[in-house]
């Protein structure tokens, strides 16, 4: 049998040993037939360029850029889609005709795993954007599109909230737009999205209480093992939570369509992973 090399992809990052994007893009070929040899790429901290290129001349075809090189991938590519231009970062990179594209799926995920995973609609809904950094500007056109009712964005800076806000005036006539402080905001909403870091240090914004009631919908970008500061808060008053593992998938899934034209069963992968995540909490509990 005759059979062709299987197209290359990667993942790069520093550091990327982690990265579950292999696995996910594994099982999303699989499911859709499609041949591809997905791998993680460390470059080196001073040399994300030189290493895209290598890659290219090897004779890659895509790659996934994740942190901290989205800005870096950003200035790298010669065209840019819509939404990359709006966030200012490009997680996703086609090579074709010797050129190189550049698309940012985070926001499009992070919108797909609210509406279509979770069932909410961001119509008419409103919505708290927490965080005014490079992954607020990836979620802000993305959601937009949905056309909420009315968008607050809150930062720590509020200037760079009040940024966001003046950038989004240009592109929604529909939606009220409101740049604040965390402390400013009383009313509940319908969905939060936490797209601060504070995650990371295991913190969570000064929010008001009454933000959270039954019906909304508490989201962290950011996915770890046990629930988040964010989620733990949102939680204790009352609210549904969903972590970023939704948003993962869903811009791996994205990214999938855009370099090999089919859109894989994003959901089924995603409630596969819940799953060998689950399986693996309670064997370690
Ligand atoms: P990213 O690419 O993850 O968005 P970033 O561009 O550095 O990273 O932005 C981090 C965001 O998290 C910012 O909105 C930051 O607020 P400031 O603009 O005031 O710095 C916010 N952030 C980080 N740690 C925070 C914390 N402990 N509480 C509240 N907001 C925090």
């Amino acid at each position: 049998m005759n059979q062709q090399p299987a197209d290359r992809y990667v993942v790069i990052g520093n550091p990327i040993a982690h990265s579950k994007s292999p696995a996910i893009h594994a099982r999303f070929a699989k499911l859709t037939g499609q041949q591809i040899d997905y791998q993680r790429l460390l470059a080196p901290l001073d040399s994300f360029a030189d290493t895209v290129r290598g890659f290219i001349a090897d004779g890659g075809k895509g790659a996934n850029v994740t942190l901290p090189f989205k800005l870096e991938a950003f200035a790298l590519a010669d065209e840019l889609s819509e939404r990359a231009r709006m966030a200012g970062a490009v997680n996703t990179l086609k090579f074709a005709d010797g050129r190189i594209y550049g698309d940012n799926t985070d926001g499009i995920g992070l919108v797909a795993d609210i509406t279509r995973n979770a069932g909410i609609s961001l119509a008419g809904r409103r919505v708290l954007l927490l965080g005014a950094g490079g992954a607020a500007r990836g979620a802000l056109l993305p959601v937009l599109q949905e056309r909420p009712a009315e968008l607050f964005i809150a930062n720590r800076t509020l200037a760079k909230a009040e940024e966001l806000v003046a950038e989004a005036k240009g592109i929604s006539d529909s939606t009220r737009l409101c740049a604040c402080r965390f402390e400013d905001l009383v009313q509940t909403m319908d969905v939060i999205i936490n797209a601060t870091s504070a995650s990371i240090n295991d913190e969570v914004p000064p929010l008001a209480a009454t933000l959270f009631g039954a019906q909304t919908l508490a989201y962290d970008m950011m996915y770890a093992a046990a629930p988040t500061a964010f989620l733990r808060f949102a939680a204790a008053h009352g609210a549904q939570c969903r972590d970023g593992l939704g948003m993962l998938v869903e811009q791996a899934a994205e990214a999938f369509a855009l370099w090999r034209g089919v859109r894989p069963a994003s959901e089924l992968v995603l409630a596969e992973m819940r799953a060998e995540i689950h399986a693996a909490t309670q064997v370690a509990g």
